[in-house]
């Protein structure tokens, strides 16, 4: 195999921090290349750099042979270079065919649009590349796994002979994946180069020809597929210096789950088409279950149903032994089901002085009229007393926090009236260690005083510091259980 590019020595900052450190990373003709790690590794800036996203930069690129340098996009295009970003770029209101052609529409000779020439040579390429779909659909009504076959499709009919695909795979149901991994093979048959990032390391594994493997902006090690195995991977990923050791959970944790405590929720075959399927779970009282997978494994969603945002299609949730419907947030609430999303901007108000936005959670529980301010004032700063919020003043605009004291406001919401059930996805998310501590010991509170709490998450980290009882869930199934034994992050990683 001979390089078809090749970069060196690659170096970028963002305002002064280090995303990629002195990178070395080829690409050859006619190979599926694997990039893996963890979030924040790295991968993308530097495929963005590769796809002319990203100009300013240090080190070297060579294709073919010949360095070059793209400042855009277009210049990349130009060489033969396309990506599919993380996030899909295709044009819903548009059809099929204009998707397939955006920004080179063939036109007729008057500079007219020509419709049906588009259409027949949209539906010879998607034919071609073996994707069974009319090319007059509407892209929007198409299932997310068609639309991102799609956009690989655009990219190649721009001319690409590179393809890079970032995360295609995290929003798509199995046959989805499949189809995709059957078109991977095909177009790396026909001398096509494919570079793949993905968190589902059986996947790169069974796909790819080699795997690099970035942890902490460094590509630490490319290796052929046949020639390792996930635990290789795994341990690339998170290292095993002597400083890495306590932030990465390689030691084991002991879980002890709360046996003889009372049932307070319990879920049976919970399915909601394409996102999770026959999920059964239960958490007493003062218990905390922990809920892992990667993006696009169907937990973010489960937390969304057990508070009536996404209600299933299928399945029972019981609260203190009785079915409940949570077919609204108001319902859910009623129910006595608390809910603290991933993003906090759904839940606050950042305009809002900090008093008002611990308080929304009551409003609904009392007198309006009877909440002045000043009560409003009062119970809030009981919280921010408790919960260390800083600065402590509850009556800040919340937006002028750091993210990780706005997750407490959120957090305090919920402690003027205990809900018999917190739901919290992604709790600790992008917060410094001192925040993230602090949420820890608020939901260790919240747990002595006999709620059940669950918490979804895409880091093991998360659920590592907080749970007593952990389930991974894998492609909207749960896959394992952990109780009553050791369980560490990379054991999280290998089973997901
Ligand atoms: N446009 C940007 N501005 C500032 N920082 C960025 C930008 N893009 C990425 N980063 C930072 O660079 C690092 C690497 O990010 P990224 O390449 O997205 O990682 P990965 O794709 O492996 O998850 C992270 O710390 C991220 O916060
Ligand atoms: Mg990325």
């Amino acid at each position: 195999m001979s390089a078809l590019l090749e970069l060196s020595g690659i170096t970028k900052t963002f305002g002064g921090v280090a995303a990629l450190r002195a990178v070395d990373f080829s690409l050859a003709a006619g190979e599926i290349h694997g990039l893996v790690g963890e979030n924040g590794a790295g991968k993308s800036t530097l495929m963005k750099i590769i796809a002319g996203v990203h100009a300013e930069y240090q080190g070297e690129m060579r294709l073919d042979g010949h360095s070059v340098t793209f400042a855009s996009p277009r210049d990349a295009r130009a060489r033969g270079i396309g990506m599919v970003h993380q996030e899909l770029s295709v044009v819903p209101d548009l059809s099929v065919a204009e998707n397939v052609h955006l920004g080179a529409q063939p036109v007729h000779r008057f500079g007219m649009i020509d419709w049906r020439g588009m259409r027949r040579s949209a539906a010879a390429h998607l034919a071609n590349l073996g994707i069974d779909v009319d090319p007059r659909t509407r892209m929007g009504s198409l299932p997310l796994g068609l639309q991102q076959l799609v956009e690989v499709a655009r990219v190649l009919f721009s001319g690409a002979r590179l393809i890079i695909l970032d995360e295609p795979t995290s929003a798509l149901a199995p046959p989805e994946v499949e189809r995709l991994f059957g078109l991977l093979r095909r177009l790396r048959d026909a001398g096509k180069s494919i570079v793949f990032i993905s968190h589902f390391l059986d996947d790169v594994l069974a796909i790819c020809d080699r795997v690099t493997v970035f942890r902490n902006g460094q590509a630490v090690a490319t290796e052929a597929c046949a020639q390792v195995d996930k635990r290789w991977v795994i341990d690339r990923m998170i290292g095993t210096g002597h400083e890495e050791l306590e932030e990465s959970y390689l030691a084991a944790i002991q879980l002890h789950s709360q046996s003889d405590a009372k049932l307070v929720l319990q879920v049976q075959g919970l399915t909601r088409a394409g996102a999770y399927r026959d999920v059964s779970l239960c958490v007493r009282s003062g218990e905390v279950l922990g809920i892992y997978g990667f993006l696009g494994s169907g937990q973010l969603e489960l937390a969304r149903a057990l508070f009536g945002v996404l209600p299933a299609d299928l399945g029972q949730i019981m609260v203190d032994g009785r079915v409940v419907r949570l077919s609204s947030t108001t319902r859910a609430r009623r129910a006595g089901m608390a809910f603290l999303p991933e993003s906090r901007r759904l839940m606050l108000f950042g305009t809002e002085p900090v008093f008002k936005n611990a308080t929304i959670a009551i409003l609904d529980r009392v007198d309006r009229l009877w909440l002045r301010p000043s009560i409003e004032r009062g119970i809030a700063g009981g919280h921010v007393r408790q919960l260390r919020i800083r600065p402590p003043d509850v009556g800040r605009a919340l937006g002028t926090l750091s993210g990780g004291n706005q997750q407490k406001v959120a957090l305090a919401k919920w402690l003027t009236h205990l809900p018999r059930v917190l739901v919290l996805s992604e709790p600790t998310r992008g917060m410094d260690v001192g925040a993230k501590d602090d949420v820890v010991k608020i939901v260790r509170g919240l747990r002595e005083q006999g709620i059940a709490i669950v918490v979804v998450s895409t880091e093991p980290e998360t659920v590592l510091s907080l749970a007593d009882r952990i389930l991974v869930m894998k492609k909207g199934s749960v896959v394992r259980e952990f109780a009553d034994e050791p369980v560490s992050k990379d054991r999280l990683l290998e089973v997901a």
